[in-house]
């Protein structure tokens, strides 16, 4: 019981894959939340939606919004903090790409592999997103949703991500931030309020979009400007409808039992502050699209090449 109820402070990459190792093995996540770990996606002005439904919508958006739809079959992409791989599987069947998809926790690596049919070209590793292990200049695109509030050193985690992409090629990122406190410093109330959304689910830090964007910019590696976006609207029924699933679907309760339902329980005031936070302006849902430099113009080799840009008219 006292674990139930103990906050879940980060401490180390440690603390996150054990979060989410046992967030995977009890499977109370995936049955409400499905296999999308992330917030919906619900238009502008937002509409009632399917809560899972708007989590795929969020995917195809996102790809919209990157100007991915142009790449062509084959297109290489690393989906980092790829969770149980909801949208790897997206990326690679709706739209033909290569997907490595990473998480520092070992129990989605095995899920996410699980889920995934045969024939379906998205593999998953773990691997830790401040220190990847592949090589300079592997992919065509990099894309992220929602682990950026889980990296203690965001600078490190932007380099990391525009470090594997070829010259030429796309970063797509989807996080939470906060306000920018350099602008407009946090009252005592905010700050308490970003003390609880940050121990509760294992975040280090929330950067705000304006941060990140600087730091993805001073990395060097960026072709001209980063491109960012507030998508805290579109994505703002998210918060409520998870509480609503709890009561939506009553047979949650019978398959997980007391233990399942305190635990879930649990998370109900967190998601009232999130939406609290998102609603009042403190926390932001971020966009952010850069395309990476060309580091060496002679090597070509791991360019992303003209034929991977599919025409718009196929
Ligand atoms: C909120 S979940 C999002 C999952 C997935 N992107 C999705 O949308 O379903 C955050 C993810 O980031 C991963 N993560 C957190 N810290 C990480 C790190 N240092 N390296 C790699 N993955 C990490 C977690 O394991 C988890 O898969």
């Amino acid at each position: 019981m006292a674990y139930l109820l103990s906050a879940r402070k980060y401490q180390s990459s440690d603390s996150v894959a054990n979060s989410y190792d046992q967030w995977t093995n009890d499977g109370i996540l995936e049955f409400y939340w499905g296999e999308h770990i992330h917030l919906g996606h619900y238009g502008l002005p937002p509409q009632r939606k399917d809560f899972i439904a708007a989590k795929h919508d969020f995917v195809h958006e996102m790809v919209r919004w990157g100007d991915l739809d142009r790449l062509a079959t084959g297109t290489t992409v690393l989906d980092v903090g790829c969770g149980i791989g909801g949208s790897s599987r997206i990326l690679a069947r709706d739209y033909g790409f290569a997907v490595t998809g990473i998480t520092i926790s070992p129990q989605q690596v095995k899920r996410a592999q699980e889920l995934t049919p045969e024939g379906l070209n998205a593999q998953f590793a773990v691997d830790d997103a401040m220190a990847l292990s592949f090589p300079d200049a592997s992919f065509d695109v990099v894309w992220s949703i929602e682990a950026g509030p889980h990296i203690p050193d965001k600078a490190m985690f932007a380099k990391e991500l525009l470090r594997v992409l070829k010259p030429g090629g796309i970063l797509v990122v989807a996080d939470w931030n906060q306000r920018d406190d350099r602008i407009h410093p946090l009252n005592w109330w905010e700050r308490q309020i970003m003390r609880q959304l940050l121990d509760q689910w294992s975040h280090p830090a929330f950067s705000s979009i304006e941060g990140f964007c600087e730091l993805l910019a001073e990395t060097g590696l960026v072709e001209g400007e980063v491109i960012t976006a507030d998508w805290t609207q579109e994505t703002l029924p998210s918060w409520l409808d998870s509480i609503w699933q709890g009561v939506a679907r009553p047979e949650g309760l019978l398959r997980f039992g007391i233990f399942g339902f305190i635990k879930s329980l649990r998370e109900v005031p967190t998601l009232l502050l999130m939406r609290l936070a998102f609603g009042m302006g403190l926390c932001r849902f971020g966009m952010f699209r850069a395309v990476r430099a060309d580091a060496n113009p002679q090597d070509f080799s791991g360019t992303i090449g003209e034929s991977l840009v599919r025409s718009r008219s196929l």
